[in-house]
């Protein structure tokens, strides 16, 4: 059987990650081989191919895309460029994974998922956080009723901004859309789709990229809740949960499993497309997310709620948790 055949568009910051995470897969006999690497200048692109044994490395996306020997495409270039890259990926034949976000808005994300339905072709994109054991252990715990019902909840990701490129901060991407988007993804796979939106910005200096975001949220299910993003702040990251009942009256502590990579994507893209099967990611989750940041960016031009009209149905969790293994310890010590 010929392996699966992935090429990747960018060679910029995360494209190593990504690569590594291919060679894993690769090593836990996932049938699957990195072949190609493109970027917009040739170096970043030749550097990884030297160093991770990466057949060929170039600049010209379309003579990538023309190549029948490639199955999938991963694109990695700035968010500004997914939609034009992914649509011609798709376009081509391949499946695409996409890091975040997939577009600039819903409507262009439907277009594109449109394209690839229409095509019979796979199409995923980040952020993968219902991936995460993390939030697999917090989905099972809520689906066991162990807190009762969620009524309220929130999130917070920030950090000082990335350094290495400025496109970042121009529009089409900001803080929403770079970190935000973890926190809408994984309040949304626990809690199930957003009814309405009402958005506020700090009011910042047009140099300062440190404004910062609040949204309310108001879930379909009657929960509440909030998230706070900007390019300054905690960063995220974590390597467990902490759960809170009446029955015990103290935190407790579940670790997880700190290896968990955040490009595992990639590991549900490929089995998916091997299996031709639809895997735990889902592409109406990310159109609702979209959707969610549009109508929060509406909001802050007017001033007021907005609606967010489309659902989705909860990311499936298929790989099962072993709730009795030994490194969920509890441990009330550790919290403050
Ligand atoms: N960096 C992170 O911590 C992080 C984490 C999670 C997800 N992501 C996501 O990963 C993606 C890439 O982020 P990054 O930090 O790796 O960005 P990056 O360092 O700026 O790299 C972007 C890559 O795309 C290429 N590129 C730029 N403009 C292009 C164009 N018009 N056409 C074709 N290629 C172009 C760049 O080539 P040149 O080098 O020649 O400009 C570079 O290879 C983004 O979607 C980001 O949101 C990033």
């Amino acid at each position: 059987m010929p392996p699966l055949r992935l090429a990747m568009l960018g060679a910029g910051n995360v494209a190593e990650s990504y690569v590594r995470q291919i060679r894993r897969l690769r090593e836990e006999g996932v049938n699957v081989e990195l072949a190609a690497i493109c970027s917009r200048s040739l170096d970043p692109a030749r550097r990884l191919a030297e160093i991770f044994g990466i057949a060929e490395s170039g600049t010209d996306i379309a003579a990538l895309l023309s190549r029948k020997d490639i199955d999938a495409v991963i694109v990695l270039t700035p968010m500004q460029c997914h939609a034009e890259h992914v649509r011609l990926a798709l376009a081509s034949g391949k499946h695409v994974l996409s890091e975040k976000t997939l577009a600039a808005s819903a409507e262009e994300g439907c277009g594109i998922a449109a394209l690839a339905a229409e095509r019979g072709l796979l199409l995923r994109a980040a952020p993968f956080t219902t991936l995460s054991p993390v939030f697999r252990d917090a989905r099972h715990r809520l689906e066991r009723g162990e807190i009762g019902e969620a009524l309220c909840c929130r999130a917070l990701y920030g950090w000082e901004g990335p350094d290495w490129a400025d496109w970042f901060f121009r529009p089409g991407a900001g803080a929403l859309r770079d970190l935000g988007v973890y926190a809408l993804t994984t309040l949304t796979g626990l809690l199930g789709p957003v009814a309405s939106v009402f958005a506020q910005a700090s009011e910042v200096k047009p140099d300062d990229h440190g404004q910062g975001l609040q949204l309310s949220l108001r879930f379909t299910s009657g929960c509440v809740g909030t998230i706070t993003t900007q390019f300054v702040g905690q960063d995220w990251d974590p390597k467990g949960l902490q759960l809170w009942t009446a029955e015990t009256g103290c935190w407790r502590l579940f670790e997880e499993d700190a290896t968990w990579p955040w490009t595992d994507g990639v590991r549900d893209f490929c089995a998916s497309i091997i299996e031709g099967a639809s895997g735990d990611l889902s592409i109406d989750h990310v159109l609702h997310v979209l959707d969610i940041i549009d109508q929060a960016l509406a909001s802050l031009d007017c001033g007021m709620p907005m609606a967010v009209a489309s659902r989705f149905a909860p990311p499936s969790l298929r790989s099962r948790l072993d709730m009795n293994k030994s490194h969920r310890i509890h441990n009330p010590l550790t919290l403050t």
